[in-house]
C-alpha cells in the first residue's frame, strides 16, 4: 500500500477536524495606538486586518488541547484509540517535555506514543506527511497531528516589524487509513543556509538564556522579512509544481488552494505563477494573520465551513517558514 514512487503514498486520509480560535481580537487599529504603525501599512503589505491572541495563562499546549478536544467531541472519535499524537508548532510549550506528551495527557490519549515536529510554520505539513507515512506503512491506524501556536508570547512587542504579523490558534487533524485509496502526494523541502532569516536566537544551547540575552530582547521571533519573502516566492511555486506534476495533477484539475497565510501579496505571487484563479485559492489571513503550525487547518475549517471544501475535492496545501523549510501536499478531501 505504500508509496508508487518519491513522494507519492496511497491508503491514507484526512478523517478529522477541529480548531481552537482564542476570542480575543486584536485588530491593527488597536496596534497602532501602541507602536508605530497604521492600519493601511499592514493591510496593504500584508493584507492582515486583526489577529487573535490567547489569554495571559495560556501555553501552545492548551490550545492544541482545546483544538484535539473539538475534533474528538465533533466526529465521535476516541481518545484512546490514538496510536500517536504529533504536536507541530513553532513556539512550544518549553524546550522539553515535547508539547505532544502534555498533549497526549490531556485529551486522555493513554495508548499513544508522543513526539514533537519542529520545522518552523511548514511544522503541519511536516506533521502530516509523517502521519501519513505511518499509516500508509500499516504501522498504525489513528495518528493526531496538532498544529497550535501562542506565538503573542514569543512576539517583540515593540518591533513593529514583526508583532504585527502574526496571530494564535491551533488546529487539529486526525489521519487514518483510507478505504478508496486516497492520494497523497508530497514535497518537503529544506535550506538551512536561511537559518539565520528567521530564528529566535537565544534560550537553546546556543546561545543560552542570560541577563545579557533578555536585556538584548534575544528570546522573541525575529525575522529579515524580505529575505524571507524571496525565498517564500519562490520555493512554494517550486514545491506546489513538483507535487503537481509527481500526483499528474493539472493546475486546472485542484478544487482548492490553501497555502500558508504569512503574506496575501505572497500568495497573489505564488497563485499567478501556478496558474490558479482566485476562486481556486483560499484565504483568512486577514482575520487571523500568519498562525505558522495552525494557519492551514485554520483555513481547512473555515473552507468547510464556506461550503469552498467538499468531500471529493483536489486540494493542495503549501507550507514555508523557519529552517527556511517549505513543503506541500495534495490530496482527496474526505469529510
Ligand atoms: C514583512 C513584510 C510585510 C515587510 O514588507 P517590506 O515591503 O519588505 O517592508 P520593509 O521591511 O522593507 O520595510 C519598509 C519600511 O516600512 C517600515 N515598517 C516595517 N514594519 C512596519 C509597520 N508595522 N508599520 C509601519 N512601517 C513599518 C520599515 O521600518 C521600513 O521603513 P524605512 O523604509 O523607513 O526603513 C514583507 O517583507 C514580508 O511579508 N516578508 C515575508 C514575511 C513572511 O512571510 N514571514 C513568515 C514566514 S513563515
Amino acid at each position: 500500500m505504500i508509496g508508487l514512487r518519491r513522494g507519492l503514498v496511497h491508503g491514507a486520509k484526512i478523517a478529522a477536524l477541529g480548531v481552537s480560535i482564542p476570542e480575543r481580537v486584536l485588530t491593527n487599529a488597536e496596534l497602532a495606538r501602541t507602536i508605530d504603525t497604521s492600519d493601511e501599512w499592514i493591510s496593504s503589505r500584508t493584507g492582515i486586518r486583526e489577529r487573535r491572541l490567547c489569554r495571559p495563562d495560556e501555553a501552545t499546549s492548551d490550545l492544541a488541547v482545546a483544538a484535539a478536544t473539538d475534533l474528538l467531541s465533533r466526529n465521535g472519535h476516541h481518545a484512546e484509540d490514538i496510536d500517536l499524537v504529533i504536536s507541530t508548532s513553532l513556539v512550544p510549550d518549553t524546550l522539553f517535555p515535547a508539547t505532544a506528551s502534555i498533549v497526549a495527557e490531556r485529551i486522555g490519549a493513554v495508548n499513544a506514543g508522543a513526539f514533537d515536529v519542529q520545522s518552523g510554520c511548514t511544522g503541519f505539513v511536516y506533521g502530516l506527511a509523517t502521519a501519513t507515512a505511518f499509516v500508509s506503512a500499516g504501522i498504525y491506524d489513528t495518528v493526531l497531528v496538532t498544529g497550535a501556536e501562542a506565538l503573542s508570547k514569543a512576539l517583540d512587542w515593540q518591533d513593529r516589524s514583526t508583532c504585527v504579523l502574526f496571530g494564535d490558534g491551533a488546529g487539529a487533524v486526525l489521519v487514518r487509513p483510507s478505504d478508496n485509496g486516497s492520494i497523497f502526494a508530497f514535497d518537503l523541502g529544506n535550506d538551512g543556509s536561511g537559518a539565520p532569516f528567521l530564528n529566535m536566537p537565544a534560550g537553546g544551547t546556543r546561545l543560552p538564556a542570560s541577563h545579557e540575552t533578555v536585556d538584548d530582547r534575544q528570546h522573541f521571533l525575529r525575522m529579515n522579512g524580505r529575505e524571507v519573502y524571496r525565498f517564500a516566492t519562490r520555493r512554494v511555486v517550486e514545491s506546489c509544481q513538483k507535487t503537481l506534476d509527481d500526483a499528474g495533477v493539472a493546475a486546472a484539475q485542484v478544487d482548492l488552494f490553501v497555502p500558508h497565510q504569512a503574506n496575501l501579496r505572497i500568495i497573489e505571487k505564488v497563485a499567478a505563477q501556478l496558474g490558479f484563479s482566485d476562486e481556486q485559492v483560499f484565504f483568512n489571513l486577514d482575520r487571523f494573520g500568519n498562525t505558522s503550525c495552525a494557519s492551514i487547518p485554520l483555513c481547512l475549517h473555515d473552507a468547510m465551513a464556506q461550503g469552498r471544501l467538499k468531500k471529493g475535492d483536489r486540494l493542495l496545501i503549501v507550507g514555508f517558514g523557519a529552517g527556511l523549510t517549505w513543503g506541500s501536499c495534495l490530496t482527496r478531501w474526505e469529510l
